[in-house]
């Protein structure tokens, strides 16, 4: 009889679905899917896949739902159902990652105090809400970073300079709204120096197996929008072994065990520091590049340790992959100057929908600054790959930087410092 994986939770992106079903059947597993009637009505399910439909998103729903048939491996595929994953694992004494572990790992202030009684990051960071960020500010040594302890897309993020700066980040919540949803939770961070990179990995049985790194493109300070990314990271060669070594030893003190891994994180003077880390893969389009530019399966990956404790091989990159996303800041409709990549022949793929708008402004009261219409896909082998896949990039992100000023979100930044100048 052939294992059965309980998908906890829809993704967001369907193609991440399909990629999921497809890798666990794949393995001879049959994925099902478990979701609201609501959420899953939806969406069609993909070839092979089973809907499950429950009556909410609850550990109760989920265990009366499955009925006698006890799946043998539950999995959440995005953070908004890690924790309940891990719930209904320990429900129906599946093994796997604590739930205590996931819901640490899903606050950002819980992870960071956690490493931080370990030894493992040497960032300041205090917790505070919406209303009492006045008052924390003006105690603290700027300049810091504030962000809410669980969002994503780094809406509600933002690097303040000088107490001018606090006006700016309070126009990115409604308060009332944020408040009702548990979103007014923010962390206030010490300033992490260096150059930022992303790390794949499937964590087996407690040990780290890194899969790529990346190098990440953002709009720099202060809203750090992310753009695109670029794999293998230029790191790869110097860093891999120090990453995978700080990457153990953050899996180890927070007891994470079989699992996808992505973690940001930042490189300087010698010192690998954690920016956040994720329980499963990272998004915008990343699995697609751990394909491009590995050939790497990263689901087939994960659910071949899931359903039978295997490791990966990690082959050598086939070349650099890359992705830029093209969009706009919120509330402008999309205007593009140029599709004349400094590297054509790098180009791969472009999907881009110019009519497409905003599909909403604000989720549980933090209001989004920007919004993506489309990518480009970049691949390129060769001495020379890494720079033509990377000067693409920068290409979309300083057109991104040079959208009309006037419609930018929460002011203009005071200055420009990306990852990638
Ligand atoms: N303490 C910090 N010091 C320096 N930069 C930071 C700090 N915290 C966050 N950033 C920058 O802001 C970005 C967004 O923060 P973070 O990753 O925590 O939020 P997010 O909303 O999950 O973002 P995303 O979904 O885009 O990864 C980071 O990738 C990093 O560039
Ligand atoms: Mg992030």
């Amino acid at each position: 009889m052939s294992a059965s994986i309980l998908i906890v939770g829809l993704p967001w992106s369907q193609d991440e679905l399909a990629l999921a079903v497809r890798a666990a059947r794949a393995l001879g597993g049959r994925p099902v899917v478990a979701d609201t009637e609501r959420a899953l009505g939806a969406i069609r399910p993909p070839e092979g896949c089973t809907w499950l439909p429950v009556e909410e998103l609850s550990v109760p729903a989920v265990v009366a739902a499955c009925g006698d048939s006890r799946p043998d491996h539950v999995v959440s595929i995005t953070e908004l159902t890690t924790v309940l994953a891990a719930q209904v694992r320990e429900a129906l004494g599946l093994p796997g990652t604590p739930a205590e572990t996931e819901a640490a790992v899903t606050d950002k202030f819980r992870t960071r105090s956690l490493l931080r009684a370990a030894g493992l990051t040497a960032v300041d960071c205090r917790e505070t809400s919406l209303r009492d960020l006045p008052g924390v500010l003006a105690s603290a040594d700027l300049p810091v970073v504030v962000k809410p302890v669980a969002f994503t897309g780094s809406h509600g993020v933002r690097h303040i300079a000088a107490p001018s700066d606090l006006a700016a980040l309070m126009d990115s919540y409604d308060p009332d709204a944020a408040a009702e949803s548990g979103r007014d939770r923010l962390i206030v961070e010490s300033v992490i120096p260096g150059d930022e990179i992303s790390a794949e990995a499937v964590c087996v049985n407690g040990e780290v197996h890194l899969l790529g790194l990346t190098d990440k493109f953002n709009t720099g300070v202060p809203h750090y929008y992310e753009v695109g990314h670029v794999m293998p990271s230029r790191y790869t060669a110097r860093w891999h072994d120090r990453v995978r070594a700080y990457l153990q030893d953050v899996v180890s003190v927070l007891k994470i065990r079989t699992s996808a891994l992505h973690a940001e994180l930042k490189l300087h003077d010698g010192r690998v520091e954690l920016v956040e880390l994720h329980t499963r893969f990272g998004g915008g389009s990343i699995v697609h590049l751990l394909a491009e530019a590995y050939g790497i399966r990263a689901y087939d990956v994960w659910f071949a340790a899931l359903l039978r404790g295997e490791v990966p091989d990690v082959p050598r990159a086939a070349g650099t992959a890359g992705v830029a996303f093209f969009g706009g800041w919120a509330g402008a409709p999309f205007r593009w100057h140029s599709y004349d990549f400094p590297h054509a022949g790098a180009v791969m793929e472009l999907t881009l929908d110019a009519r497409a708008r905003p599909k909403v402004r604000q989720h549980e009261g933090i209001r989004l600054g920007y919004w993506r219409t489309g990518r480009a896909v970049f691949h390129a082998a060769g001495a020379d790959g890494y720079a033509r896949v990377a000067e693409n990039v920068a290409f979309v992100r300083d057109q991104f930087l040079s959208l009309d000023p006037a419609v930018r979100p929460h002011g203009s930044p005071t200055h420009h410092e990306g990852t990638h100048r």
